[in-house]
């Protein structure tokens, strides 16, 4: 026994010893690094309050809104969570701690001892076959209390410590109310508290809420204190593991892509906010696609890209605009987006429940191989998103940005199809079908969205391409050692400021990420004069996970992008499998001949590619995967 403990604490200082370099990111360590906790494998679909009723929110509109689901086939179709957002609280009292709901708005939360208990609320959903998802704020004060109307509907009152009814301080007590008692199933997470009440802020000048050091400074990504950022929601993830049995629950996080959190929300949550929240207009829907579209390595089963809800119903995308609707529609689904409804679907009309509820587009977003589309053509007035299906086709959508109709092409290589073989598209709107060989004209009026399933002939008949599969490939260690602002998020004038400021600049960290048929910089990559249409693009010391779903081979030609412009640079690849090295380069230099690896990966569960540079920092390095392919 004796013995055993010994030699148990040998092999862990063994580990961890520097000598190992066990802990060192670009050490290959045959895991996959995404979040266990939590229950998320196919981005969560529902309904939340938010967009429909701000904080004016009641129990008979949230019920009303679930029954509908219900009835009209909604539910059966996905549509499982039902989630109220900001406005629901009355108070923190202050004896004990424990927060209380508004029983005016929520009567069956009232309870004989003045407790109160959103226990029937949830048992009510549940027994309707609905999962139940609660919001609360990771700092004291809630966005509403900080940016709404101090005197409009749901405001907690009281005291100042009494209206402080976020999570800080208070993390493992209201996660256990939330999940241990009520019985929720989900919770939204949100952060103004963090970044709004400076000592100087207005709120806090005012008297109204009490100062608390801003961790986040959402323009300025060097002024955010990441890592107190990341520990808090940690904590928030630990306490719901803890309190709901059987890891059935989803933590949302919610922090408009600020602090970093494209780096880290993979590790740590089941869905991040890329961006500021989505209006019922076009151009603000455009942002909220932009912080997300070129983000598709970093959306993963358990943990998915978020850029907002839903606003189907509602302004420039009522019943004036189907083919506005359907475009929000189509383009979230194939961006595995949450698919969370924001309206009162009391007022839906039968074409809009035709949109939310097309299963066709519906399955693109759930499908089992689980992939966020990739951008196959980009640009400002056009995008063409392709998504590698669970049965081996693709969707397409070929979207128009533009207020004008616009003819375009789609060309098999879009679809890593070859072109001198038949492409059978079927229309996932109207349903109609047609091929072609080669390329296609397509015709898009102003601001459509035409969406396909498509099959064809796969250009790599025997596998497939890693950028054909990003769910599969996980940026562990991208190579961004400073996060910088996203220039190639759209910048529309945001509703709820003017153009009395300067201006609307890039601020969601992101640019240098890693990219699927793209460099870093969204570029096409480039290695020795020779552009490669399929590729991993990523930066110099990085560590790329990649999931082998049973392939036997994979081969690559690995060098740097001919973009890196300082001679002096040097980075050498290396190829393992579950932790053991295949093959590794020589130090290459910008330039050079890619080199050539075919390694096989046959029983391998993860394969990790690691392009390890000579300085360490080397964050304009962009390297290149090309060709990076799995075959069977
Ligand atoms: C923030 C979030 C929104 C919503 C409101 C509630 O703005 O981003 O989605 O939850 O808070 O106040």
């Amino acid at each position: 026994m004796k013995r055993l403990a010994i030699a148990t604490l040998l092999a862990a200082t063994a580990l961890a010893s520097p000598a190992s370099g066990a802990d060192k990111p670009l050490d290959a360590k045959g895991t996959w690094s995404v979040t266990t906790r939590g229950s998320a494998p196919l981005p969560p679909m529902g309904w939340n309050s938010w967009n429909a009723f701000g904080t004016d929110i009641d129990e008979e509109k949230v019920i009303a809104s679930a029954q509908l689901i219900v009835d009209s086939g909604l539910a059966a179709k996905g549509y499982r969570y039902v989630n109220i957002d900001d406005g629901w609280w009355a108070k923190r009292r202050q004896a004990d701690g424990r927060v209380l709901i508004r029983t005016d708005n929520f009567p069956s939360a009232r309870t004989a001892d003045g407790n109160t208990s959103f226990r029937p609320f949830t048992d009510r959903l549940h027994a309707m076959g609905l999962k139940a998802g609660i919001y609360s704020e990771i700092g004291r004060n809630s966005c509403g209390q900080i940016y709404g109307d101090p005197k409009g509907p749901g405001q907690p009152a009281g005291t100042i410590t009494e209206r402080e009814i976020g999570l800080y301080g208070h993390i493992d007590q209201d996660i256990a109310l939330y999940f241990g008692e009520w019985n929720f199933d989900y919770i939204k997470v949100d952060g103004c508290g963090i970044r709004a009440l400076a000592a100087d802020s207005p709120q806090v000048k005012s008297g109204r809420l009490r100062a608390l050091d801003p961790l986040i400074d959402y323009d300025t990504i060097p002024r955010t204190n990441i890592p107190a950022v990341k520990a808090l929601f940690d904590q928030v993830g630990e306490a719901l593991s803890r309190n709901k049995p059987g890891n059935d629950f989803v933590l949302s996080i919610c922090l408009w892509g600020s602090a970093d959190v494209r780096s880290w929300a993979r590790t740590l949550g089941n869905l991040s906010r890329t961006s500021e929240d989505i209006s019922p207009n076009w151009e603000r829907m455009l942002h909220n696609l932009d912080s997300a579209s070129r983000r598709e390595l970093y959306a993963k089963p358990n943990s998915w890209n978020d850029p907002d809800m839903l606003f189907i119903g509602s302004g420039e995308f009522d019943d004036a605009h189907l083919t506005e609707a359907r475009s929000h529609m189509s383009l979230w689904a194939m961006l595995n987006a949450p698919l969370i409804i924001g309206f009162d679907l009391r007022k839906a009309s039968p074409a809009m429940m035709g949109v939310l509820g097309n299963a066709q587009v519906i399955a693109l977003n759930q499908d089992a191989a689980a992939h966020q589309a990739v951008l196959a053509y980009d640009g400002d007035s056009v995008q063409i998103f392709t998504k590698t299906l669970a049965d081996g086709s693709k969707a397409v959508a070929l979207f128009n940005r533009t207020g004008s109709p616009i003819d375009v092409k789609l060309i098999a290589s879009h679809l890593k199809y070859r072109a001198d073989q038949p492409i059978t598209l079927t229309d996932l709107w109207d349903g109609g079908t047609q091929s072609f060989t080669s390329e296609m004209p397509v015709h898009l009026e102003r601001h459509q969205t035409l969406l396909f399933k498509a099959s064809g002939t796969r250009e790599r008949a025997q596998g497939l391409y890693l950028s054909e599969q990003p769910g599969n490939v996980n940026p562990a260690v991208d190579g961004i050692v400073h996060p910088m602002a996203d220039p190639m998020v759209y910048r529309g004038l945001l509703p709820w400021r003017s153009t009395k400021a300067d201006g609307e600049h890039p601020v969601y960290g992101g640019w240098g990420g890693a990219r699927a048929d793209a460099t870093p910089f969204a570029q096409t990559p480039k290695i020795a004069g020779r552009t490669y249409h399929n590729a991993i693009g990523t930066l110099a010391n990085s560590r790329l996970e990649v999931r082998n779903t049973g392939f036997s081979s994979f081969t690559t030609l690995a060098g740097i992008d001919d973009s890196v412009a300082d001679p002096a640079v040097r980075v050498r690849f290396s190829v393992h499998a579950d932790g053991k090295l295949l093959k590794q380069t020589g130090w290459m230099k910008p330039g050079d001949s890619p080199a050539t690896i075919a390694v096989p990966v046959k029983g391998a569960r993860i394969v990790e590619l690691v392009a390890e540079g000579n300085r360490p920092e080397m964050q304009t390095v962009a390297v290149d995967w090309a060709e990076a392919a799995l075959d069977r």
